[in-house]
């Protein structure tokens, strides 16, 4: 039998760091008031063999508390794990960014990362083909930075009015309840938009080798915004150092089978061994100038910026050095949102990192509560200002004045945060239903098939494809997914056609 692993040893680890003792040993148990109990393992009965009776409020409250362990898991990226560790710059950019994380070479900022799938639910299998969630919270002194990244550059759509649906057609048959595959492709079919993000689905990297042999990136355009608010376009790219490793698909199904929880275990062993993974932090830069003269829109996150007109410049690195101390109250409880910006870094014009930035903090009051942002894990900081009240509230401001203005004092605005923004511009235009689906949805793909992937790659490419595709019914739905790759090349509409021909459901 193989040598057992921090992660299963995870009870008897945690027992001898105690020294072989439970540190409340010695200490009485309690109700969840403080309140000493008489007996822990038996309930009150009227004589032995009697009905137990209301007085036996310990037991409701076990049972009540019981009932209430669960919260709505994540309507997306349910399933995920997370770690702690820092980032720390490595090359200067402070020309770019007034942000402190940025501030000097060397500086370090402590980060939180959840790794997570898309689409399945909160006990689904780590080796499935969907992309991945890499979300960063960086913690720094002028409160949280969230990059709440994929593992792919680019995304579905563009639109965030097109999220809803997209999803849907991802998740469960709403009569069967099951993964469904004409739903699957009968959206991709009908949105050209996203062919560029489902060739990455079904290229190598579909299904990455646990979450540590995986890049990261923000994905949207955001702004960088420098000294005397000179703006600057950005795109956050984090490399693995750990190399990039993908499962072989017929491995990975094996694996959702024995080893469901396959990536969380990869991740929290390695950290408890000491092995600590790192990613290396890169930015693409464009200024507003290099945007206008474009010929494509810089702030659709359908398209990559070409690395070769837009180099990769090195800015730092992060480590993940601890695991979470409780998964519920460090993992599951946190809660990252795209609209988490630190002077120094900005949103931009992306319609769906606008979509995103309402999105994110609507999902936590609905799976937090009102007062998700005093969970540690969330915002460890004292916060000032004059919101108050509502579902556990635990830092309200004391007696401090609950409006704004006031004749008793308060907080003041940062003088230092209004050089963190862009200067003002001048936005204009007529106000109507623009839809953007006439932009060129095949370029970038057919450069990703003709020049990123080797003759290897494009065969195994169209073979997963296929394999997913075999199992849609209606033949309309095929023959369009079909005719949709067609358009990026015809080699790959004819390479997926003869795989497909080798397959039975
Ligand atoms: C999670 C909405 C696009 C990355 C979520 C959640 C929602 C959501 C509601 C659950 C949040 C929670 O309960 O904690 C949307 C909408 C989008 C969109 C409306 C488009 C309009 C994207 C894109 C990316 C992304 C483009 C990556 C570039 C993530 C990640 C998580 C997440 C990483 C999990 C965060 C965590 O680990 O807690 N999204 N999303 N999403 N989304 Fe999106």
């Amino acid at each position: 039998m193989s040598k057992p692993t921090p992660a299963q040893q995870q009870l008897e680890l945690w027992y001898s760091k105690n020294k072989k003792k439970h540190p409340d040993s010695d200490e009485h148990s309690t109700d969840a008031s403080g309140v000493p109990l008489v007996y822990k393992d038996t309930s009150i009965t009227v004589g032995k063999y009697g009905p137990i009776v209301l007085t036996d409020w310990n037991l409701i409250e076990q049972l009540a508390s019981f009932n209430r362990e669960r919260i709505s898991e994540r309507i997306v990226h349910a399933k995920g794990a997370g770690a702690f560790g820092y980032f720390e710059v490595t090359d200067d950019i402070t020309d770019l960014t007034i942000s402190k994380v940025f501030e000097r070479v060397g500086k370090k900022t402590p980060i939180a990362v959840r790794f997570s799938q898309v689409a399945g639910n909160l006990g689904s299998a780590d080796t499935v083909r969907d992309p991945r969630g890499f979300a960063i919270k960086f913690y720094t002194e002028e409160g949280i930075w969230d990059l709440v990244g994929n593992n792919t550059p680019i995304f579905f759509m563009r639109d965030p009015i097109n999220f809803p649906m997209f999803i849907h057609s991802q998740k469960r048959n709403p009569v069967t309840n099951t993964r469904d595959w004409n739903m699957f492709w009968d959206y991709m079919s009908l949105s050209p938009e996203s062919i560029h993000q489902f060739m990455i689905l079904f290229s190598d990297r579909g299904i990455p080798d646990g979450h540590r042999h995986m890049n990261g990136y923000g994905s949207h355009t955001f702004s960088l915004i420098g000294p005397d608010r000179k703006l600057t376009w950005v795109k956050f790219i984090y490399r693995t150092d750990q190399g990039i490793k993908n499962l072989d698909p017929d491995k990975a199904d094996k694996l959702a089978g024995t080893d469901p929880d396959y990536a969380l275990e990869d991740l929290y062993n390695a950290i408890s061994r000491g092995q600590f993974p790192s990613w290396t932090f890169y930015i693409q830069t464009m200024t507003p100038e290099q945007a206008k003269k474009l010929d494509f829109n810089p702030f659709d996150i359908t398209k990559v910026w070409p690395q070769k007109q837009f180099p990769l410049k090195r800015v730092g690195k992060f480590v993940l050095n601890r695991n979470p101390t409780n998964y519920f109250a460090e993992v599951e409880q946190i809660a990252f949102q795209p609209s988490n910006l630190t002077p120094g870094i900005g949103a931009s014009a992306d319609r769906l990192l606008q979509g995103r930035l309402f999105s994110y903090p609507d999902a936590h009051r609905y799976r937090l509560g009102i007062n998700y942002n005093e969970i540690p894990v969330n915002c460890p900081f004292r916060v000032r200002n004059f919101q108050r009240d509502g579902h556990m509230a635990i830092n309200n401001q004391g007696g401090a004045p609950n409006y704004h203005p006031n004749s008793f004092g308060g907080p003041e605005v940062s003088k230092n945060a209004e050089k963190g923004v862009s200067k003002p511009s001048t936005v204009s235009g007529e106000e109507y239903w623009f839809n953007l689906g006439k932009e060129d949805n095949y370029t970038q793909p057919r450069c990703m098939y003709l020049n990123v992937l080797n003759a290897g790659a494009k065969d195994r490419l169209a073979k997963n494809i296929a394999s997913a595709l075999v199992k849609v019914t209606v033949e309309d739905i095929k023959n369009r997914v079909i005719t949709e790759f067609g358009k990026v090349h015809t080699d790959l509409a004819q390479s997926i056609k003869s795989h497909l021909q080798n397959l039975t459901i």
